[in-house]
């Protein structure tokens, strides 16, 4: 209530002050090391407020990895709580993936390593400990992924880091009179982006090139330029869009990311503010006037506050002189995307959305997907490896809410049966549902199947941690069968280097030994007829592999390390 006032009088004297946009720092390579620590940070000036972070005090570097690369992480967790890491939006197996499950221990470290599968595009980590995801994520720990590959490589895009490529972590918070972060909170009045309120960046007089995540709890915001400058989005969550699209309006739910363009040129020494037009939004989303579908349904402490249903600017860009070699036009065409035919599904499933209390009072209380909340001992659906699947999420509550799912990028088919906007017609891992809605996506369940669980649940983070989360394995029923197998045949050693060794119990000969890459390719395949052997593999990349063993018409696959 305060910061409300203090606004308020600002806006009175005609003068917010500003405050240089912070820039996370970048980490590199294929050795990533992140330390999770408390500190404290000034969002208001004096003011030091206790917080989160990974190697630093507030947020996370910016992690830059290429398509590829086989990279080790450490996290190392010093916040005194039990927390995890999950590397939203990419594709990876369900152990590295630091779901509810993968927790690491205060003092400990986690050290999951994979090949990087993904397409170029801007993804996050962040903690993922069920009830304590909102408590970790607004304290502070959230940082960006970005990913490069050769086709991104070979567009005439911005791509140097904190000069014409910036990454913008968009969120609300709530702060009480002593300045300390509220969680959880429906009371989020201030804006920042990248922990800096009232931001601005000086920017060169040319394109460039912004990753816009959307960080916020629960806040959906309805993005656009003042003077509704056109931009370009490029980017949805998992992958460039085939090609730009000029937008004046852009909508993001928690979660949600887009890479968008901005043309600079001509306007140095202007002005140009990212805003959220929330004021266009209808009943029924958190940023609203009103956040359920009748105007009577509220949210405990949701109003007042000057965000909900009003126009405010998130920050400030302020045209200073062009960069040595500027990008001055909007790529076109960008990357080959190629949604997964309707007819590829070979299984459809449904979630419901539904509130535990129904009613007008359905918004301060917990959320169902299929009549359930989430239990950490209940599998909630098993998926076939290799499966092509059709989800159909239906919102049956009166709020819309940021449906997300692990493991892999999906295709929106529709939403209420009509094709989807442009802006997300790529890859994309989050869908704001709206209340009453109907939407169907294609996904395929590819690469890694496992006993641990992945999971998929509303991003806004009240909910998530009320249960509104489900979680499924992916199961590899080849394996399943060949348990005997599995048993009679040792691989090792695991990770190998140079040679690996394969021995048989019990009269079974090994026919044939292939080395299976993550995209399913065979790079190495050997003849053999004996009940002991070796495959040399010194000269294979570094990365995870699947040995695939073919025995007396059996055949078994294991999943191996190569460093
Ligand atoms: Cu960004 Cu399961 O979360
Ligand atoms: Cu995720
Ligand atoms: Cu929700």
């Amino acid at each position: 209530m305060n910061r409300l006032i203090l606004v308020a009088l600002l806006i009175v004297q005609g003068a917010i002050a500003q405050n240089t946009l912070l820039i996370p720092s970048t980490l590199s390579g294929t050795d990533i090391n992140l330390t999770l620590q408390n500190g404290t940070h000034q969002f208001f000036s004096g003011v030091n407020t206790t917080t989160m972070g990974a190697n630093g005090n507030i947020l996370g570097p910016t992690l830059i990895l290429n398509q590829g690369d086989f990279v080790n992480f450490t996290v190392n967790n010093q916040i005194a709580d039990i927390t995890t890491i999950h590397w939203h939006g990419m594709h990876v197996s369900a152990e590295n993936d630091g779901g509810p499950h993968t927790t690491i221990d205060p003092n400990t470290t986690w050290t999951p390593s994979f090949t990087i599968l993904d397409k170029a595009a801007t993804y996050w980590y962040h903690p993922h400990l069920h009830e304590k995801t909102n408590e970790h994520v607004s304290k502070g720990i959230a940082g960006l992924i970005i990913v490069r590959d050769a086709e991104e490589a070979a567009l005439n895009l911005p791509r140097t880091y904190g000069v014409d490529d910036f990454p913008l972590v968009i969120q609300t918070k709530d702060f009480d009179a002593n300045n300390q972060i509220v969680v959880p909170s429906n009371s989020d009045d201030v804006v920042m982006v990248n922990a800096t309120i009232d931001a601005a960046l000086t920017v060169p007089e040319q394109v460039v090139r912004f990753r816009v995540l959307n960080g916020s709890s629960m806040r959906v915001f309805n993005l656009g330029l003042s003077g509704n400058q056109t931009f370009y989005q490029i980017a949805s969550d998992g992958g460039l869009l085939s090609d730009n699209l000029p937008l004046t309006r852009l909508q993001l739910g928690p979660g949600e990311r887009a890479e968008i363009l901005i043309n600079f040129s001509g306007m140095n020494g202007q002005t140009v503010f990212l805003k959220s037009y929330a004021s266009e939004f209808p009943n029924g989303i958190y940023g609203a006037t009103n956040p359920g579908m009748g105007a009577g349904m509220t949210l405990n402490g949701y109003n007042p506050n000057p965000l909900n249903g009003a126009d405010f600017d998130i920050m400030q860009f302020n045209v200073g002189a062009p960069t040595a070699t500027p990008v001055t036009t909007i790529a076109s065409p960008l990357a080959t995307v190629t949604p997964i035919p309707e007819a590829n599904s070979n299984m459809s499933r449904t979630i419901t959305m539904s509130p535990v209390t129904t009613g007008s009072n359905q918004l301060n209380g917990n959320f169902y997907l299929n009549n359930v909340l989430f239990d950490i001992n209940v599998i909630n659906e098993t998926v076939p490896l290799d499966n092509t699947e059709i989800w159909t999420i239906t919102n049956n509550s009166a709020i819309a809410h940021p449906f997300h799912i692990h493991d892999v990028q999906f295709y929106i088919l529709d939403r209420n049966g009509n094709p989807p906007p442009a802006s997300e017609q790529g890859r994309k891992d989050v869908i704001l549902v709206k209340s009453q809605e109907t939407v169907r996506f294609i996904a395929k369940f590819e690469d890694f199947s496992s006993t641990v669980p992945y999971m998929y649940h509303c991003h806004m983070l009240i909910h998530e941690d009320g249960g509104m989360m489900g979680q499924f394995v992916v199961q590899n029923t080849l394996s399943v069968e060949d348990n005997e197998l599995s048993d009679k045949l040792k691989v090792y050693p695991n990770p190998a280097n140079n040679t690996i060794h394969i021995a048989v119990e019990g009269g079974l000969n090994i026919d044939t030994v292939e080395i299976i890459d993550q995209l399913g390719r065979v790079v190495l395949g050997k003849k053999t007829n004996f009940n002991n052997d070796s495959i040399q593999i010194e000269g294979l990349s570094k990365g995870v592999f699947f040995l695939k063993i073919y025995t007396d018409n059996r055949s078994l696959t294991k999943k191996i390390i190569i460093k």
